[in-house]
């Protein structure tokens, strides 16, 4: 909600002076000092905005001050120039007004820092784009450069404005800014070339001489030092809290902008540098024939960089400096200078040439921030002019500027009463007439085209004869003599003959503002503002690009006879023109006021206020505001203001606004006569009226406020109330649902208990009932079957009874049959009976027998030694038949079985046991070693290839023996191999034959009977073999070896059966001699070996351990 304020709330003093009760100077003086002591230094006259210099910075122009004051009402807030700014902006861009604002005051008293707010704020609130911007940026920027060249230090103002401006802002229609135009007025050029004392020439000059760059100074051909300038007041060059150098650079900076050429802001320069060197000439009087002095430059030193600067000829110059030439109706007279007409040729061109520069820099920024010419524009025109001034000399400058002022008084005057008027006529409301003083008869006593001041001076300017300020002075004494606000000393009116403040040669004007004393001297001069035609001229010829646009009447070409207007006319005509332009325009005043004299802050002088306040008008000002009403308020915000005081309005008025207002007032008993009810307006005429009304607003505010906050403390109260019980019914439905929740479990486990508990007993229950039932049923069973027990019993016993009782018969009936029998047969059986049963009883004994021997037969294994035992002693015979009977049969069975390979083996087997059976210990040991044959696995042995290959037959032997030597009887490895022809023997390492025997060529082999494995080869004698003599050797598997050679002999056709020899003693026929060979049991101290050993020539000893 938008909090609706007034400038009426948190007061200090009162807002706007039409308010002041009692309205006296005193009060209002005190009223703007009690403000200005607050730091409010803004204060309304109605729509009129009072601003007093505060002489120092405060914080209420920043960002957010410009947005609390956009688009507010122009009352809704404490007075303030943005308020005025937006209210002139406001009503420019939303109801089509073109605006100015008119921004009076004296000298130092804030015109120029009010013109720069309202512009800032325009520019800060109005559209914004890049477009705009650069329009907003020149505009503003186009002040530094008007105030570098425009303002000086004066004794009030450490930046005066020197010259007037006016400033046209054009808006679109959407209220955009589009560009500006700038008009000035009235340069004070004479401060060029002399400036009070503690005062100083325009601040380019110091800002030129301390920001420049060496560089840029010597080609101006400046030399930074001040006091080298004579133009340069020296007193107050420096000024505190003004930073010369720093200046310059913003100038510089702000002409780039504005868009000056670099070319531009070079020439500028050189003119201002110009300036400062045309001070810097001097002359001196040369006297002539004719006995009159004339003048010539001092030093031609200056005159030269200046011509250089400008590009005239020097020489042009320095005559221009010593002859003026008159033409008049085209004859043109030469006369000499002298030296005081030089000095004022001099300082009549320096003045010319930096005004002219001045009004072209301005020419200049318009040309830059011109608006496109466009169908329409509005326009917010912004005066900052000079304002009124009262030195203690007066001079033509301040009858100019007075009169302007006066100017301006005038067309507030008429805009003020006119736009209180026509308000008055537009809401309908009856116009009495004020009485004000009305300074026309002023402006007429200066402007007046017959007998103003300014035209009595341009007569006189114009006239032909001496003229003088004495004539123009008595002339006007004449004229004006009558005039009410015209006082001199000689004027035709008594009164002043005796006034002593009034001097001779002075004149006083009662101006709106004060009495003000002019000094005559120097006003016809002044007014002329003459310009020598030699000096135009050659300011004309110069070759520099600003001169010809800055000097254009010194062209021969156009040589113009007529005299220029004078600067009274032309001030007069250009206020003329500003006037009118301002009296089209809606008006907003700024009226300023200096509040000491000191450019102090915090000082109040209630004397100069005073003295302000009474020549602004300002206290005519509130009494024309309040001679109707005091106060008028648009209905809406009336009625919104003050409908808290009426039942009926409060809190909501359904109807009207206006309607609403009237049954407030007539509530209130509010006297009519203090009240109008305009059209959109209710106008109040007195303050108190409104005081009261706020002062009944304050208290009902007050009550209200009590209600509100009783309202609020009860609905914070309940709503905490409400709050905590719904929260606690929140909470308690929560704690039963949890409650209930835990309540239902319980019941739900307790349930679930008593229904298992119950279903248990009744399950038990019909358990027992079925077990009963079954019980009963078996019950029944077994009674029936114990029933049909005892019954199929007692039947049986019966039966039995019955049997036995037949069988018993029967029975009986054998027996006395048997008996008979018996007794028949007794003597044939005594006869036969012993033989049959014994008969029987062997049979059945031998049967028994035999059965009981098939289940007790021993395995099938031939070497399974076991048998039953026998049973009857007399079957001892059978029992050892069966057996033999039994493994015979049981053998044969198991050699059935034998493959032709293995029936060989065990043939050889048998006949080695034949051969050696109980007569060589050696060969129980060689039982159960297998027949192998070939150990040295001859035909796979690589290393026996050869041999293998020589042998023509298949090996059936072959084995590493020992061959003992006759001579030792030691042995060496051989290799003994059989065949089914032959015996070889061969050596063991190199596989070569080293004997063959064909088996035919054996007779016998011998052995001894014990556990060795020697054995002697016997040869046929005379045959092949037997040259070498026999062969002793000795193997491990000697009974395989003899058994294989007894085999292999028997079955060779053409031999006949090879003889074994078993004996402890035989002879050995080696190659001559026959050696026995004996064998003997050896001791232990042979070891465990067999060893042989050579006795003599006849006899080798073979001893054999008897374990072995
Ligand atoms: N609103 C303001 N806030 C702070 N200082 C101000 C204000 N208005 C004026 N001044 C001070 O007063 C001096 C003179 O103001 P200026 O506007 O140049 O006066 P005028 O144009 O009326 O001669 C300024 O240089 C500045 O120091
Ligand atoms: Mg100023």
């Amino acid at each position: 909600m938008e909090v609706k304020t007034s400038l009426l709330d948190n007061m200090i003093g009162v807002g706007d002076m039409v308010l002041l009760e009692p309205l006296s100077e005193d009060s209002f003086i005190a009223n703007l000092r009690n403000r200005f002591d607050h730091n409010e230094i803004y204060t309304y006259i109605g729509s009129v905005v009072i601003s007093m210099n505060p002489y120092r910075s405060l914080p209420i122009f920043t960002p957010e001050k410009v947005e609390e004051y956009r688009n507010r009402n122009f009352y809704e807030l404490s007075p303030h120039i943005y308020a005025l700014a937006d209210e002139a902006y406001r009503s420019l861009r939303d109801q089509d007004k073109d605006q100015c604002i008119l921004i009076t005051g004296e000298s130092g008293a804030g015109k120029t820092e009010a013109s720069k707010l309202v512009m800032s704020y325009v520019a800060a609130v109005c559209g914004k784009g890049q477009e705009v911007n650069k329009v907003k940026e020149q505009l503003l920027q186009s002040n530094p450069v008007l105030e570098a060249f425009g303002n000086a230090k004066t004794v009030r103002n450490d930046n005066s404005s020197r010259f007037g401006k006016y400033m046209d802002i054009e808006f679109d229609f959407k209220g955009d800014p589009l560009g500006g135009v700038i008009s000035n007025y009235l340069l004070e050029k004479s401060r060029v070339v002399k400036q009070p004392r503690g005062e100083r020439n325009f601040h380019i000059f110091y800002q030129l001489l301390s920001g420049a760059s060496d560089d840029t100074l010597k080609k101006l051909k400046l030399d930074r030092d001040f006091s080298k300038y004579n133009y340069l007041s020296l007193d107050s060059a420096a000024v505190n809290g003004l930073d010369d150098a720093a200046n310059f650079r913003t100038v510089r900076n702000a002409m780039q902008i504005v868009g000056f050429m670099e070319d531009e802001v070079q020439s500028v320069l050189e003119l201002v540098a110009a300036v400062l060197k045309l001070g810097n000439i001097e002359f001196k009087p040369e006297s002539r024939c004719n006995g009159n002095d004339e003048s010539r430059i001092k030093d031609k030193n200056d005159l030269k960089e200046m011509c250089e600067l400008l590009g005239t000829e020097q020489t042009v110059l320095e005559r221009a400096f010593s002859y003026r030439t008159v033409e008049a109706k085209q004859e043109k007279v030469c006369t000499t200078l002298n030296v005081a007409q030089a000095y004022y040729a001099r300082d009549a061109l320096a003045k010319n040439l930096y005004s002219r520069l001045f009004s072209w820099l301005v020419t200049r920024i318009n040309e830059s921030i011109k608006a496109a010419p466009k169908s329409r524009h509005k326009v917010m025109g912004v005066l900052d002019i000079y304002g009124f001034e009262i030195f203690e000399e007066n001079s033509f400058e301040q009858f100019i500027i007075n009169y302007c002022n006066e100017k301006l008084q005038q067309i507030f005057i008429e805009l003020t009463l006119r736009e209180e008027q026509e308000e008055y006529i537009r809401e309908g409301i009856e116009w009495t007439n004020i009485e004000y003083f009305n300074n026309a008869i002023i402006c007429d006593l200066i402007e007046n085209h017959q007998n103003g001041i300014l035209a009595m001076l341009d007569e006189e300017c114009l006239r032909p004869g001496t003229v003088t300020d004495e004539t123009f002075l008595d002339k006007l004494n004449t004229i004006c003599a009558e005039h009410l606000h015209f006082e001199s000393r000689l004027s035709k009116s008594s009164k002043f003959l005796t006034d002593h403040s009034l001097p001779h040669n002075c004149f006083r004007i009662q101006h709106y503002a004060g009495k003000v004393l002019y000094r005559a001297e120097g006003f016809v001069d002044k007014n002329n503002d003459l310009l020598y035609r030699d000096l135009s001229q050659a300011m004309y010829k110069a070759n520099h690009s600003l001169m010809k646009q800055l000097f254009p009447e010194g062209n021969p070409a156009k040589v113009n006879l007529k005299r220029p207007p004078t600067a009274g006319f032309q001030f007069r005509h250009s206020v003329g023109t500003l006037m009118r332009n301002l009296q089209t325009k809606n008006p907003n005043y700024i009226r300023c006021i200096k509040p000491n004299d000191k450019k102090a802050s915090h000082i109040f002088t209630d004397s100069l206020v005073c003295h302000q306040v009474r020549y602004l008008g300002l206290m005519e000002n509130v009494r024309v505001r309040r001679a109707g009403y005091a106060f008028r308020q648009a209905y809406e915000p009336c009625l919104e203001r003050y409908k808290m005081l009426c039942k009926r309005t409060w809190p909501h008025w359904r109807g009207p606004a206006r309607e609403g207002v009237e049954v407030l007032m007539a509530d209130l008993t509010v006297p009519t006569e203090e009240f109008s009810y305009g059209r959109s307006k209710v106008f109040i005429r007195n303050p108190r009226t409104l005081f009261s009304l706020e002062e009944r607003r304050r208290q009902c505010l007050q009550d209200l406020a009590t209600l509100i906050q009783k309202i609020y403390r009860g609905w914070k109260c309940r709503s905490h109330f409400l709050l905590l019980k719904k929260s606690q019914i929140v909470v308690a439905a929560w704690f039963r649902r949890y409650a209930q929740q835990n309540k239902y479990k319980r019941i739900k486990s307790a349930t679930t208990v008593v229904q298992s508990y119950t279903r248990g007993w009744q399950a038990r229950k019909l358990l027992r009932e079925l077990k009963y039932q079954k019980r009963c049923e078996e019950a029944v069973t077994t009674i029936s079957a114990y029933w049909h027990g005892t019954q199929a019993r007692m039947e049986l016993r019966r039966l039995k009874q019955e049997a036995r009782n037949i069988h018993a018969v029967t029975v009986i009936w054998a027996y006395w049959q048997g008996t008979k029998v018996r007794r028949e047969y007794r003597k044939f059986f005594r006869a036969n009976a012993g033989k049959k049963i014994y008969n029987f009883t062997i049979q059945r004994i031998m049967q028994k027998y035999f059965l009981g021997l098939k289940s007790t037969m021993p395995s099938m294994s031939p070497i399974d030694k076991s048998w039953p035992v026998k049973p009857y002693l007399f079957l001892d015979g059978v029992h050892s038949d069966l057996r033999r009977i039994f493994h015979l049969w049981r053998c044969k069975k198991y050699r059935s079985e034998f493959t032709e390979e293995k029936k060989a083996v065990f043939e050889e087997k048998l006949e080695a046991s034949e051969i050696f059976k109980d007569k060589k210990a050696l060969y129980a040991s060689s039982v159960s070693q297998p027949f192998i044959g070939d150990y040295l696995e001859i035909s796979k042995n690589p290393k026996y290839q050869k041999l293998n290959s020589a042998m023509d037959e298949k090996v059936l032997l072959a084995d590493v023996v020992n061959k003992i030597n006759r001579a030792n009887g030691k042995g060496t490895a051989r290799i003994f191999l059989l065949t089914k022809n032959s015996v070889v023997l061969a050596d063991q390492k190199t596989g070569q034959v080293k004997a063959s025997v064909p088996l035919p060529d054996l007779t016998s082999v011998s052995v001894s009977t014990q556990s060795d494995g020697f054995f002697a080869l016997k040869l046929k004698e005379g045959s092949a073999s037997a040259i070498k003599g026999d062969f002793l050797l000795s193997s491990e598997h000697l009974i395989e070896i003899i058994t294989k050679l007894h085999r292999t002999g028997a079955t060779a056709a053409d031999s006949e059966q090879l003889n074994i020899d078993i004996s402890d003693e035989f002879l050995v026929q080696f190659k001559h001699d026959k050696v026995c060979v004996k064998f003997i049991q050896g001791g232990p101290k042979n070891g465990n070996s067999v060893s042989c050993k050579r006795k003599n020539n006849r006899l080798l000893e073979v001893s054999v351990p008897s374990t072995v």
